[in-house]
């Protein structure tokens, strides 16, 4: 039996040694928004905060994870400008890498900047979308950074690198 601190409750769960964390959350504790396609730590759709960190839950053991859990059913409110800013920017298509992507941008908005494309380029590149081709995907994230940080918000420019 192991005691973990998922989304500001603590649950009791009875984990084999070999569980992952994304096992725990989503078959023992119901918390589906997590999402599991590689189980191999290449493609970020599992992404939790431990700690407020992001991490891929695939990848970590459920018996040795220290700190709170946040998954994105725990981020409802705390996310609801990047979710807004993903649906405002089409910054998804089929969904199924969204949560992960919304976990992981949670933590960089939540630094105090500057704000720049570059940075959100390199914290969200562990984070693969099939569908959207991630020009949209790193402008919400940094229409949301921007704001957040008391950046001036300027138009975003089309870059040759995208
Ligand atoms: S399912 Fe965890 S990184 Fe791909
Ligand atoms: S929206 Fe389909 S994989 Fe990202």
């Amino acid at each position: 039996m192991i005691s973990l601190l998922v989304n500001g409750r603590t649950y009791a769960v009875d984990a084999r040694p070999g569980d992952t964390l994304l096992r725990v959350l989503r078959d023992r504790l119901g918390l589906t928004g997590s999402k599991e396609a590689c189980s191999r730590g290449e493609c970020g759709a599992c992404t939790v905060l431990v700690g407020g960190v992001p991490v891929v839950s695939c990848m970590h053991l459920a018996s040795l994870v220290r700190g709170e859990v946040t998954t994105i059913e725990g981020l409802a409110e705390a996310a609801r400008d990047l979710r807004e800013a993903f649906a405002d920017r089409g910054a998804f298509q089929c969904g199924f890498c969204t949560p992960g992507q919304i976990v992981r941008a949670s933590a960089l908005v939540r630094e105090p900047g500057p704000p720049d494309e570059r940075t959100v380029r390199l914290e969200m590149a562990g984070n693969v979308c099939r569908c959207t081709g991630y020009t949209q995907i790193v402008d919400a994230v940094l229409e949301v950074w921007r704001r957040r940080s008391g950046a001036s918000i300027v138009p975003h420019q089309t870059t040759a690198h995208r």
